[in-house]
């Protein structure tokens, strides 16, 4: 019987997007899902064919009973978004994804990829308990590791929900929105996951992956408004202010959004040459991401004609 590959973090974004892509492969998934995740996300994972089962990070019992039979287990879960009772860094982020390794290691689970994030000075508890886990699976005895690093997501991060307000076209520049980053699709994010379970280069190994470019956020704001022809207007989040807010933060996810935002003011490329070079893939780049939102908008202007 083929083996199959268990997905936690499923219902998220990245989690969603890895699942449908082995299924385009036909490979079997299955996904583990909560009483409260979203049931669209749900239905799509069940329309897509992936076996559904319930569990949770904190409850250890359905994390074995998860991984049984796994030929390998992806891990994308986070508690930063979508959290629930009971639901924090420390639970998830760290004792959880502890738990989840564990699980695979009892289970005789031969690959565990786990998405972590690409090194960043800033010291935050969602970066230390990225750095546990991956130090905790290089260690498990597992044996196949993958830890993808990836930079910020591009339809997270140059969004509106974020204050990069395409629709509107208005940014709220974090710093001065100079701060370089090597922006990164979640879909290319995606196909490395998938790629990982196959080519041997990507076996034991870390893997840092973002686009070629690095950008500030006022180059994607130059990128939409030459495109697009619209003017943007602007306002910034002083990095003295983004600074105060993540030393005052006392909450460990306060804190840790504090930083994240405070890097994208820094900025700090990443090289994604050794990751794509060991895949050969090539992720896609900003101004793909330009012109997909653009044409977005010019064909929802038509849908919504007479
Ligand atoms: N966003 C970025 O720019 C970025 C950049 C680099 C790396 N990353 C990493 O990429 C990964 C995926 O991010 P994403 O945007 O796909 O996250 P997301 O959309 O917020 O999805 C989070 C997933 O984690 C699951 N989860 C949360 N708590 C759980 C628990 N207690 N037990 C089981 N599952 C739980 C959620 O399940 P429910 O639906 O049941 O809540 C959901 O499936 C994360 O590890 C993140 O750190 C993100």
């Amino acid at each position: 019987m083929e083996r199959v590959t268990a997905v936690v973090g499923a219902t998220g974004l990245l989690g969603g997007a890895i699942c449908e892509r082995l299924r385009a492969s036909d490979l079997a998934v299955r996904a583990l899902v909560r009483p409260t995740s979203a049931p669209d996300r749900v239905e799509r994972l069940g329309a897509a064919g992936v076996e559904l089962r319930r569990g949770d990070l904190k409850d250890r019992s359905s994390l074995d009973e998860f991984c049984q039979g796994a030929r390998a287990v992806i891990s994308t879960a986070t508690s930063t978004a979508s959290r629930q009772a009971g639901d924090s860094i420390q639970s998830v982020d760290l004792d959880g994804q502890l738990a989840l390794v564990e699980a695979a290691r009892r289970a005789g689970v031969e690959h565990f990829v786990f998405v972590s994030f690409a090194p960043m000075e800033v010291d935050f508890p969602l970066q230390r308990a990225k750095r546990a886990v991956e130090q905790a699976l290089m260690r498990s005895g597992i044996p196949r590791y993958t830890l993808l690093q990836p930079t910020y997501f591009t339809e997270v991060w140059l969004s509106p929900g974020l204050g990069f307000d395409f629709l509107n076209a208005h940014a709220r520049l974090l710093g001065r929105g100079l701060g370089r980053l090597n922006w990164i699709s979640f879909e290319d994010v995606a196909r490395f996951a998938a790629a990982a379970l196959e080519n041997p280069r990507a076996w034991n190994a870390v893997l840092q992956l973002g686009g070629e470019e690095a950008l500030g956020q006022l180059d994607v704001v130059r990128l939409f408004q030459e495109r697009s022809g619209r003017h943007w207007t602007l306002e910034s989040v002083p990095e003295q202010v983004l600074r105060e807010r993540f030393e005052g933060a006392t909450d460990p996810l306060q804190r840790s959004l504090a930083a994240l935002m405070l890097h994208v003011a820094l900025g700090g490329p990443i090289n994604p040459g050794p990751a794509m070079e060991a895949l050969a893939l090539r992720p896609s780049r900003v101004h793909d991401y330009v012109e997909r939102v653009l044409a977005g908008q010019r064909g929802s202007l038509v849908e919504e004609r007479p």
